[in-house]
């Protein structure tokens, strides 16, 4: 496999295989799974996990804004972890990586083709070149033209790339793996689909993750992406509505919604109003998929992110979609190490997917 001679690779490209932790950098929290082999036949263990809480604005549109914050809470995940591993694999968010498809002569010397790609990258790419970090991978003879191959250009800006592996430095990691988020959550997407009846081959999955502030909805068929979206909507609009009903900080409402204790009319106050809000969307995003592609049905929805934890939500969206809604578990088919709490696994696993995809890149074969 090819590779570019740039400083700090963008390793989704290519393979690694030491031992390492899938560690997430997102919104409200950092997460770190580490998985390991089984001897059942592409099988994986999950021996630890950890999540820690960042405060609000630490992290925020996938930029890190307190590095101080988050270098702290990468201190306390990796203390409960009490994982020897060092090495990591980290994700950019979407928005910070640019891909594109291009076409260059076939034959080209490995020089040429590294010379040839970055002036072609010149052209695709917003920012001045030594601000980027650059990668490529040959795709192969482009169709219908043997004259011709397809390579793959990614590229992010340094100080997107620079600022997550300085905030794992802090906290005695090392980055080893560099990967796009939607690629790692792909990644543990490929757990879930095998728990799908025939595999979902040839059907459409919607992948559906609301988080902390934002609902991606990325619909996968026979495990590719084929349309994505994003919006504003996520589990902090749910706190601060209960912040204001009920009068409470944003930590009590945060402890509250997760695990119980509010006053009796939340459920039918706070959280339905919600759900129902939540539900409606998911069929709207649907609606647009379906005017925007050749697709009219979606077989599956699959609720991913925090709130896929919230009591009910799967209910409501498969009775506002009509499309059976299952909660996203990437680790129900793993062997779980003793030391893993299974019932909280089972709450925590629809935030992890990302985290888990990460780090199955330990026994990536591609
Ligand atoms: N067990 C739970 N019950 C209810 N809500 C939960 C639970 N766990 C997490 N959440 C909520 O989910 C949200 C965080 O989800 P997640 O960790 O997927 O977000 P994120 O990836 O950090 O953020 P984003 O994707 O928006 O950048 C928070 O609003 C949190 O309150
Ligand atoms: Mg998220």
């Amino acid at each position: 496999m090819l590779k570019g001679n740039f400083d700090i690779p963008l390793d989704f490209l290519h393979t690694r295989t030491p031992p390492l932790i899938g560690v997430d950098i997102s919104a409200s929290a950092v997460k770190m799974v580490e998985l390991s082999e089984s001897p059942k036949k592409n099988g994986y263990v999950v021996e630890r996990y950890a999540i820690e809480a960042l405060p609000k604005d630490a992290v925020s549109d996938g930029n890190i804004n307190n590095l101080d914050a988050v270098s702290e809470s990468l201190v306390r995940a990796l203390k409960r972890m009490g994982t020897r591993i060092k090495n990591a694999s980290l994700a950019l968010p979407a928005a910070a990586v640019i891909t594109k498809k291009i076409l260059l002569p076939s034959g080209l010397r490995e020089e040429d083709l590294e010379y040839q790609v970055e002036s072609e990258a010149n052209q695709y790419i917003p920012f001045a070149m030594d601000e980027v970090n650059l990668d490529f991978q040959v795709i192969g003879p482009a169709p219908g033209n043997a004259e011709e191959i397809e390579v793959l250009l990614a590229a992010s800006r340094k100080a997107n790339v620079e600022d997550r592996i300085a905030a794992a430095q802090s906290a005695g990691l090392k980055a080893i793996v560099v990967d796009v988020e939607p690629y790692a959550a792909e990644m543990a997407f490929d757990q879930i689909r095998a728990q799908l009846p025939g595999g979902a081959v040839d059907q459409c999955v919607a992948l559906v993750d609301i988080g902390a502030n934002v609902m991606n909805i990325n619909v996968l068929r026979n495990g590719q992406s084929v349309y994505t979206r994003d919006q504003q909507l996520g589990g902090e609009q749910l706190t601060q509505q209960i912040q204001n009903v009920f009068g409470l900080s944003a930590e009590e409402a945060e402890a509250g919604k997760r695990n119980g204790g509010l006053p009796d009319n939340y459920e039918s106050d706070v959280l339905a109003p919600f759900r129902e809000n939540v539900a409606s969307e998911v069929a709207r995003a649907l609606q647009f998929f379906f005017t925007s592609s050749q697709f009219n049905e979606v077989n599956y929805i699959v609720l991913a992110g925090g709130c896929a934890a919230l009591a009910g939500l799967d209910d409501a969206v498969a009775t506002r979609t009509q499309v059976n809604t299952l909660v996203a578990n990437p680790f129900a088919q793993m062997t779980l190490s003793s030391r893993i709490k299974p019932r909280q696994l089972q709450t925590d696993a629809p935030a992890l997917m990302i985290a888990c995809g990460l780090a199955m890149r330990r026994f990536d074969p591609s």
